[in-house]
């Protein structure tokens, strides 16, 4: 098959958010410390009548519905997540709630984890799969999501939660480049869940940042390479139309961009450095290791790699700087907004790149081209019209106070994995469509209903 990529996208996003300059005053931090020093507009919330299963459950019927795909048109369906709830039971295997009805249980697929690369790991199983022997010619559904919370302190405020669904196939409007995807992947414990009790990770908050620079320093510096010799050209940031990236908060999106210039510059020639990078020529001589926490450069970067980050970077952060980190969401959130900033003729042909991190660590810088045809009717015309609800539901969410965002934490933290349970959470500011969790009976069982 060719041109695999992605044919439908959906975005669900809480229904709920605190506002960053309510949370910095209620957490008595500097004024500009979420907004400005992290780069966020407002968090998502989730109650305890949301968790991983009716994320998905959400996004997966919004996707068939709005689409009009037969429950049939699915062969294969695969789940990125870090929110687990059970150490056994796939989130795939509840998902199957709305499949079975229609008599559809041929549908290969389970969950992927590894912090916040299961979507994209999952992403690539699908684009395998279609690409294999085994494909019967249906579609495969990826669905991305997760709830971010944290514990009190710094990480809280960079939390958030959502979830994606692409539909992959042949023939897409968004097709992925094969032969140049660069993976690195390595043993740091920068930010992991070990204690299965409790919702909140272990931070190492300076080593995450260095984990994820020095993870995007080495996929890049990889991919150039093979894309330079896969379409004959040479690659730097010039190459891409939009470069995208997990984004655990803005901030570190912008500096990330700056990074990609700086490598660009630092693999330049000696004359090309002259006479395009006569900013960085104070940094020609640095070891690249040892500059993550470098003010000066990264000032310096930031500065010189400005109208880049203007033009290929900042229409990505709409959905990140709005609802904040969505985890394994998080890089298909910013390819949503991406896609409902511009027009469709003005997206027509486009190559975008795509940095996907997850700690523990794995990650992978990938690329992929907007189809050329834009026209009315297109599959890419359709894509674009539908995803424009997610700035509708963006104006639509309801505002809560910090006070009460901490209420809701509590209660989660407390009815974390208790049985039997009935949520509290009120189901009256969800959006149509939302699945919620109706109760979780004495043996576990959790049920759901939908608004
Ligand atoms: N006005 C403007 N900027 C300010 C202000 C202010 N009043 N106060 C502080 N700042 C700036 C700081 O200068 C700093 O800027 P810098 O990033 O350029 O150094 C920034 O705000 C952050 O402030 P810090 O005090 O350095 O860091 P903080 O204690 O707030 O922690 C962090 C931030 C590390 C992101 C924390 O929230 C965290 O641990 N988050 C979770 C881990 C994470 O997201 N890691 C990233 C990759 S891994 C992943 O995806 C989970």
């Amino acid at each position: 098959p060719e041109d695999v990529g992605i044919i439908a996208l959906e975005l669900t996003i809480p229904s709920l958010y605190v506002d960053q300059n309510d949370l910095e005053k209620h957490d008595g931090v500097s004024t500009g410390k979420y907004t400005i020093g992290h780069g966020q507009k407002a968090m998502g919330i989730c109650t305890d009548r949301e968790d991983i299963n009716s994320l998905c459950l959400t996004v997966v019927q919004k996707l068939l519905e709005r689409y009009h795909i037969d429950y049939s048109q699915i062969g294969r369906l695969e789940v990125g997540t870090e929110t687990i709830i059970d150490k056994s039971k796939s989130v795939k295997s509840v998902l199957m709630q709305l499949f079975e009805p229609h008599g559809v249980t041929d549908i290969e697929g389970i969950d992927t984890t590894n912090a916040c690369f299961g979507g994209t790991a999952a992403l690539f199983n699908a684009i395998s799969w279609v690409e294999s022997s085994a494909w019967n010619g249906k579609y495969a559904l990826v669905v991305a999501a997760d709830i971010a919370v944290y514990a009190k302190g710094p990480a809280r405020p960079t939390g958030g939660a959502g979830a994606v669904a692409m539909l992959i196939g042949p023939n897409a409007p968004l097709v992925f480049d094969r032969g140049v995807r660069s993976v690195y992947m390595r043993h740091v414990f920068d930010f992991y869940k070990p204690d299965l009790s409790s919702e909140y990770p272990v931070v190492d908050s300076k080593l995450s940042i260095q984990c994820y620079l020095s993870a995007l320093d080495k996929c890049y510096q990889s991919y150039c390479q093979k894309a330079s010799e896969c379409f004959n050209e040479k690659v730097d940031l010039k190459f891409f139309d939009a470069v995208l990236f997990h984004t655990p908060y803005c901030k570190l999106v912008q500096k990330s961009l700056a990074r990609l210039h700086f490598n660009d510059f630092y693999s330049a020639s000696k004359e090309d450095k002259v006479t395009n990078y006569p900013d960085l020529k104070n940094f020609e001589n640095v070891i690249l290791e040892d500059t993550y926490f470098d003010r000066d450069l990264e000032k310096a970067a930031i500065n010189s790699s400005k109208d880049y980050f203007n033009e290929k970077t900042l229409p990505s952060l709409l959905v990140a700087s709005q609802v904040g980190n969505m985890y394994t969401s998080s890089l298909y959130g910013g390819l949503v907004s991406l896609l409902i900033s511009k027009k469709p003729s003005e997206l027509a042909g486009k190559k975008i790149g795509l940095f996907s991190y997850g700690s523990g660590l794995a990650s992978a810088f990938f690329s992929l081209r907007i189809s050329q045809d834009a026209s009315d009717g297109s599959d890419l015309h359709k894509l674009i019209s539908l995803l424009n609800s997610v700035k509708s539901d963006l104006n639509q969410r309801h505002k809560i106070e910090p006070e009460t965002f901490e209420k809701y934490m509590d209660i989660r933290q407390k009815s974390n994995h208790s049985a039997p349970y009935e949520p509290i959470g009120s189901i009256e500011n969800f959006f149509p469509g939302t699945f919620y969790l109706k109760n979780i009976d004495e043996k576990y069982r959790r049920y759901y209903e939908r608004v």
